[in-house]
């Protein structure tokens, strides 16, 4: 990974943490992504004082904020100009309907909006970078999900798993309408399954499920393990020119039945192009 740029989203803490400290070791330039500063750089002078690379990067940006988001993208084009590898890894669940500064359900926001907006920002770079890479980390609760599109904030009635799986539906969906658009370009989109994994995840506000998933923690890969695919899908030279694809256990596997619908895919795109404030792009470009 040696003159590779990558940028990874949530890289203080769990599968973001580990997947950095490893394309670190490996040489790569790492830019972590993080909100909040004191947990940033810790993580930060561990992975360059573990990796013995010095070349790991720290920007702030708040994902729940699509301002946040658009400084984070013009930060990060100052600082660099090209980029090798971008995971949209961070994500989040939460047991009780919350809302953004900008009004959207948070889930959402955090886990779709922010990837969306951030990877359409840093879309034309990743081009002129190409061969490049784009990796979202999705979930198998995406299998869950069903977009609902008359109430995509979940305002009529707020249920944490389904504004979880129908987060974790719209990184595959997004993932597989990238993978379309970019067809020819050398940048590749694919999204990935990390395993049930004990890491801060569901740790704060998420009621219920939270309980549950710390019951179940002792049982769960550790975070080395999760980070596992998603490690892979950055390096991996046989997956060069794979695209398009959901993977899990380092494997291409089929993901639920409605992720493959195109349809929903361009209205997923289009509605998410609202929300952000970017063009609408119609179904051929
Ligand atoms: N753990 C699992 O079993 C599991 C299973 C399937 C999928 N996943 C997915 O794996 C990804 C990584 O999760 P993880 O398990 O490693 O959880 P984690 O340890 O909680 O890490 C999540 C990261 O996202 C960051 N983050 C959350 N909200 C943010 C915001 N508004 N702005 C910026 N950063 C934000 C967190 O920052 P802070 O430290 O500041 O909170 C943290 O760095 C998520 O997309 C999750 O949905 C996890």
């Amino acid at each position: 990974m040696q003159g590779k740029i990558c940028l990874i989203t949530g890289a203080n803490s769990g599968i973001g943490k580990v997947t950095a400290l490893e394309l670190a070791r490996r040489g790569a330039t790492v830019v972590m992504v993080c909100r909040n500063a004191a947990k940033g750089s810790a993580a930060q002078s561990e992975i360059r004082d573990t990796s013995g690379n010095t070349a790991v990067d720290l920007l702030l940006a708040d994902l729940s904020s699509l301002a946040s988001v658009r400084e984070l993208a013009e930060a990060f084009q100052k600082r660099y100009s090209r980029l090798d590898v971008l995971i949209n890894n961070a994500g989040i669940y939460l047991g009780r309907y919350m809302e953004t500064n900008d009004g959207f359900e948070q889930t959402f926001a955090v886990n779709h909006l922010a990837p969306f907006l951030l990877t359409n920002l840093l879309r034309d770079l990743l081009i002129t970078s190409a061969p490049a890479r784009i990796i979202t980390v999705s979930s198998e609760a995406h299998r869950w999900g069903r977009m609902d599109f008359d109430d995509l904030h979940g305002k009529r009635g707020y249920n944490g798993m389904r504004a979880y799986s129908q987060s974790k539906l719209a990184n595959i969906l997004f993932t597989y309408e990238l993978a379309r658009q970019l067809a020819g370009t050398g940048v590749t989109a694919n999204c990935l399954h990390p395993g049930g994994v004990a890491t801060n995840f569901a740790k704060e506000k998420a009621g219920l499920f939270g309980i549950i998933f710390s019951l179940i923690r002792p049982v769960l890969r550790t975070p080395e393990q999760g980070a596992e695919t998603s490690i892979y899908l950055a390096t991996a030279p046989e997956v060069a020119d794979i695209t398009g694809t959901y993977f899990r256990d380092k494997r291409p596997v089929r993901s639920a039945r409605i992720s493959y619908d195109q349809t929903t895919w361009q209205r997923l795109w289009h509605v998410s192009a609202e929300l952000v404030g970017l063009p609408v792009l119609t179904a051929a470009e």
